[in-house]
Parts: C-alpha cells; structure tokens; sequence
C-alpha cells in the first residue's frame, strides 16, 4: 500500500513535469554534457566535432516519412553544447564576463532524413568578426550524403569575439587551420578567409535589420 502510494506520487511528479517541460529535451541535455565532459575527448576552438543522432517517430511530420523542419534546429542545440563544452569555449566567455546568445540561423533542407535513419551533426567555426562567431553544421547520414547544412551566428555579449578566439587560440596554439611555426619558433595565428556565403548572409541580415528599424 505504502510503495504503491509513493509510486503514485512519483509518476504524478514525473506527468507534471512532461506536461510543463520537455523532460527528454532537458535528459538529453543532460546526457550530452555529460558524456562531452566524462567520456569525449578535449577539443581545439577550430576542430570540427560531430554528435550522433537518430531520427525517431516523435522527430516526424504529418507526412510521417521524414524529420520535421523545426527538429533540426533543436538537434544543434545539443551539437552546440557538446562543442561549447568539449572546446571551453563557454567557459573561456563566462571567465571574461560574458555571454553568448544565437545571434541567427540559417538552413538549407537538401535531402529528407527518414524515420530511423541514424546521422550525424559536425560543428565547425567557420569565421567570426568582432561581435559574433560564424558556426557551420552539417547533418551527414550514414552514406556520408549531407542532408542538410545550417550557419548559426552566436552573438557574443559584453565581450569581443576577437578577444575571445584570441584566448582560445593561443591557449591551445597548434592547429593546422590556425596556426604556424615559423622556424624561429614563433607561432602565427591567422584567422579563416571569410567564406562567400557568410559575407553575403551578414549582409542579407544587415539589411533586414535596417528595415525592421525604419519602422
Ligand atoms: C517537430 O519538431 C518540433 C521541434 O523539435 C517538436 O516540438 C514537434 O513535436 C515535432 N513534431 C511535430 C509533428 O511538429
Ligand atoms: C552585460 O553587462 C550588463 C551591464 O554590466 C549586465 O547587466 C548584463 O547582465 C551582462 N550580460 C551578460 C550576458 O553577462
Ligand atoms: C556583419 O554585419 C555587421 C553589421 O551588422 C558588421 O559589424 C560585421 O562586421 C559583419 N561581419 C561580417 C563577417 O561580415
């Protein structure tokens, strides 16, 4: 009687906090930092990280043969966290008293990923100016084929983004996309070439912010 009324309870507790959160979201969240922190290997600021993925029945849409549209942002969350943590790159803004929020994304839906199918998120900084760090995505299946590709700007608050990879980079100085040794010893750190299309979406965004502010 007891241990029935205590299970009671706990599966009412556990009912209210699926009805008011997203309990799997916050598990998983949970999950990735976890195992980011325990069981994944440090990471350099310009590594490219991959999470793993899968796609279920309540990722699907009404078409039920594929992911939602709006899941594939919400898996970048989890992508993001693991890079964020894998790096220290979130650790490195909050010592210099600052924070990061999503500045905006873009995606671009090439190939459906279907119920089941297991894929792959990687996340690599692609560029990054002074406020805000350019962070490319990729959703890979299994035959390698890139379902979707997405570009998230990540506004860095009370801090400069140049500051920060600055740190970043020359904590952990060897990289092949960032640094050289020169023969004197001397390491040179240089940043990406800023690729065609975050130049032109920087831009594109420029201008829809203009316009939202003539009203
Ligand atoms: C689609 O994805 C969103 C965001 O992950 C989720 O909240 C929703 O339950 C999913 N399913 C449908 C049918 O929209
Ligand atoms: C940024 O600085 C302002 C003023 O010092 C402060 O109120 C705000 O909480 C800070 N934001 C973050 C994200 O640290
Ligand atoms: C993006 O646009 C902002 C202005 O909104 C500008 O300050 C910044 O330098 C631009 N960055 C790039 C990478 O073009």
């Amino acid at each position: 009687m007891e241990l029935c009324s205590i299970l009671c309870v706990l599966i009412i507790i556990i009912l209210l906090f699926y009805c008011f959160f997203e309990l799997h979201y916050f598990l998983r969240m949970i999950l990735t930092l976890a195992l980011a922190r325990l069981t994944k290997k440090k990471a350099h600021i310009m590594d490219l990280t991959t999470i793993n993925s899968i796609c279920l029945t309540n990722d699907i849409d009404t078409l039920i043969t594929h992911m939602n549209n709006s899941r594939y942002l919400r898996e970048l969350d989890f992508a993001r966290v693991d890079f964020y943590e894998r790096t220290a790159l979130y650790k490195t803004i909050r010592n210099k008293g600052g924070g990061i929020v999503q500045g905006s994304t873009t995606i671009r839906y090439r190939r459906f990923i279907k119920p089941f199918s297991i894929f792959q998120i990687t996340t690599k900084i692609v560029y990054w100016d002074d406020q805000s760090i350019f962070i490319e995505h990729r959703f890979i299946g299994k035959d390698e084929f890139i379902h979707a590709i997405a570009i998230c700007k990540q506004r860095l608050i009370n801090c400069s983004a140049e500051d920060i990879m600055d740190v970043m980079l020359s904590e952990t100085p060897t990289h092949a996309d960032s640094t050289e040794k020169l023969e004197n010893g001397d390491l040179v750190r240089y940043k990406p070439d800023m690729p065609l299309e975050i130049l032109k979406w920087n831009e594109s965004n420029e201008i829809s912010s203009a316009n939202l502010r003539k009203i």
